[in-house]
């Protein structure tokens, strides 16, 4: 890696980062992982702890349904707290917090261990058995993550429901999931308001069946209803004595389902994407281990929420599992000034921060003083998700948040990855705007649609082509979906959905979904989603909804609206129609523009050519529209 022989503008690492890195040289390590990448897997399972070893690495006899670590004995939550109560770590903090109203908690690994087992006791208590699906439904508070590794412990598998998302968004993903418990907060402080997520939540559960009882976690402690028989206080239930500090654990299997977590895909539904206690833990373990090169005295901050992918891999798991310092916060960046974040790394000393560009973007545009005003020398590492990072925003980042220091590990994947898959680390030579090469271990192609390889430069699909162990085992309770989304373009290959091109170092820059999902903030909506947002409100006869680029969210959505017979299209209404869908799925959602139009372009069968809408807002060729209706 010392040589400095790299095309275009590159940021070479320095002597001092390398040095210090458990990784100094990622061409040796990269190599040894392809040679034998299921040696390379194995060896990083065997830092974890186990009750059984497995007998096998890898079953490929039923693909794409792979198996990792056949036979082997685990359960996650063990690995993030009882391995760690067992040594010296007992009483390192595990979580720091500092709630938007300035509230804060500290929590070592002996008492996050305690409060789950208290957790896992009253789940157990209230008839929740393994296997069983637990709904949660929280903003950014420790009680999040407790619920989590609570339901890890006794083997029930969570479903953890942004707390951004609303009514409609929750009730489909409660009952898609058949949960039997959901766990909620009374509300949640964002920007100085309460969202009142127990209020949502009361709407949602009018909606669907299945959910015996509600877990209510006090965090606002606004006014709200509580429906008797069915909703508990937590605080309450955590001082009875069936909420006792020591709850047996559940051995799990490598491949036993750890969480589901529902996200947007190309049409219809959220689908449930399933992980697993074996292969999930040593996939977020490593990946967080190398990239953000975890060394035992750092505070490390993933500003993501617990609610998406990278909350679960990289706030929950992975630094637990590594025995780190996390920090949460449970705010807006800007709450009540554009200097919060700022002043939180230089409170806590914050070593490794890591967010998404539409953050970046956003902070940036308060400009520079508000940084410069605190005292970042703490920061050690960068990091970026979610998205392309512009080059702009990644130099920002660089030179005025990292003081020109740490170098920024741009990280893609995929809820369905559950882990790092195109990521630096410290030691490799970074170009802003590329997430540079694969993990180690991980082979990456960038194919046309016949399943040849592009030419250097050349755009085309990003696939994988090796299985790794934090793979999407199935779409939960929909295994022909989970064939058909990912393994069936080219058969044998995973499909993610997003176009590349790879440069003449070998390095991927990833460039965008070619199908219907919207990065949003970073947030990852179906078109699907918020046209049946609009299509269930009384107003509306048919939808359709694009994503066009914006500067600071990376995309906003537009959406094209027949209203039925008889109806008026007028400001008022489309108003109400933003409204509608920030009810119904969530305030991310809401639409940046609705047009009334009297037609949508369709093809002949019938489906909606969202590419024909957007290049004409974008006032671009449209393409190939042979298929169009008319
Ligand atoms: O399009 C890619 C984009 O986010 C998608 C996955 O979204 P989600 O499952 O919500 O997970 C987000 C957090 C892991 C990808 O298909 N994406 C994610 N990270 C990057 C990215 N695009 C470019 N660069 C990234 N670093």
């Amino acid at each position: 890696m010392a040589k400095k022989n790299f095309t275009g503008e590159v940021y070479y690492p320095s002597d001092d980062v390398i040095s210090k890195a458990h990784i100094k040289d990622w061409n040796e390590l990269s190599k040894k992982a392809s040679e034998d990448f299921l040696g390379f897997w194995e060896e990083r399972a065997k830092e974890l702890y186990w009750f059984d070893q497995w007998e096998k690495v890898l079953d490929d006899s039923e693909k794409p349904f792979y198996k990792w670590f056949i036979g082997g004995k685990t359960n996650i939550s063990y690995n993030c707290l009882d391995v760690h109560v067992k040594t010296e770590k007992r009483n390192k903090l595990a979580l720091i917090w500092e709630g938007e109203n300035g509230d804060f908690e500290a929590m070592s690994y002996y008492r996050l261990h305690k409060e789950t087992c208290k957790f896992a006791n009253i789940l157990k208590s209230m008839g929740v058995v393994r296997g069983d699906r637990v709904t949660i439904y929280m903003g950014r508070i420790p009680e999040i993550v407790i619920a989590m590794l609570a339901c890890a412990r006794i083997g029930a598998i969570h479903s953890v429901v942004y707390g951004g998302f609303s009514v409609e968004a929750l009730h489909e993903r409660i009952e898609d999931s058949q949960s039997k418990l959901l766990i909620v907060a009374d509300g949640a402080y964002q920007r100085g308001k309460i969202v009142p997520l127990k209020e949502i939540a009361d709407e949602a559960l009018q909606r669907a069946g299945g959910i015996e009882h509600v877990i209510v976690v006090k965090r606002t402690g606004q006014e709200i209803n509580m429906e008797f028989g069915r909703d508990m206080w937590y605080h309450e239930l955590r001082s009875l004595p069936i909420a006792n500090q020591d709850c047996a654990l559940e051995v799990m299997d490598a491949e036993d389902p750890l969480f589901i977590l529902y996200t947007s895909g190309t049409t219809g539904k959220p689908k449930a994407i399933l992980h697993t206690h074996g292969g999930y833990q040593v996939g977020t373990y490593t990946t967080l281990k190398y990239v953000f090169d975890l060394h035992d005295e750092d505070r490390y901050w993933c500003a993501a929420d617990p609610g998406w992918i990278t909350g679960h891999s990289y706030i929950v798991y992975g630094p637990l599992l590594n025995g780190t310092t996390s920090f949460m916060y449970e705010g807006a960046p800007n709450f009540p000034y554009p200097n919060r974040w700022w002043q939180m790394i230089e409170n806590y000393g914050i070593n490794i921060l890591y967010t998404a560009p539409t953050a970046i973007r956003g902070l940036m545009r308060f400009g520079d003083a508000w940084v410069k005003r605190h005292d970042l020398s703490s920061l050690r590492l960068l990091g970026s998700v979610g998205e392309p990072i512009n080059p702009e925003a990644w130099k920002w980042y660089f030179s005025v948040v990292g003081n020109e220091k740490c170098p920024i590990m741009d990280t893609w994947w995929q809820t369905e990855t559950g882990m790092f898959m195109i990521t630096p680390m410290p030691c490799v030579p970074l170009k802003p705007g590329s997430g540079t090469r694969p993990f180690p271990g991980i082979e990456i192609d960038i194919l046309d649609d016949e399943g040849n390889s592009v030419k250097t430069n050349e755009e085309g699909y990003l696939v994988i082509k090796t299985p790794w162990p934090s793979m999407i085992r199935t779409v939960y309770g929909d295994p022909e979906r989970f064939v058909k989304q990912y393994w069936s373009k080219y058969p044998g290959i995973y499909m993610t959905g997003d176009s590349a091109r790879r440069d003449e170092d070998g390095y991927i820059w990833v460039i965008g979904r070619v199908d219907d999902v919207i990065k949003v903030s970073g947030y990852r909506l179906g078109t699907a989603e918020i046209e049946s947002a609009l299509v269930s409100h009384n107003s509306v006869a048919e939808a359709a909804a694009i994503g066009i680029p914006d500067d600071v969210k990376g995309n906003v959505i537009y959406t094209y609206v027949i209203l039925r017979a008889g109806v008026d299209p007028s400001d008022e209404l489309k108003e109400e129609l933003r409204q509608h869908v920030a009810h119904e799925v969530g305030p991310i959602a809401k639409p940046a523009s609705i047009k009334f139009v009297d037609k949508l372009p369709k093809t002949r069968s019938g489906k909606i050519m969202r590419r024909v809408l957007k290049a004409e807002e974008l006032g671009v060729d449209p393409g190939n529209l042979s298929t169009l209706e008319e």
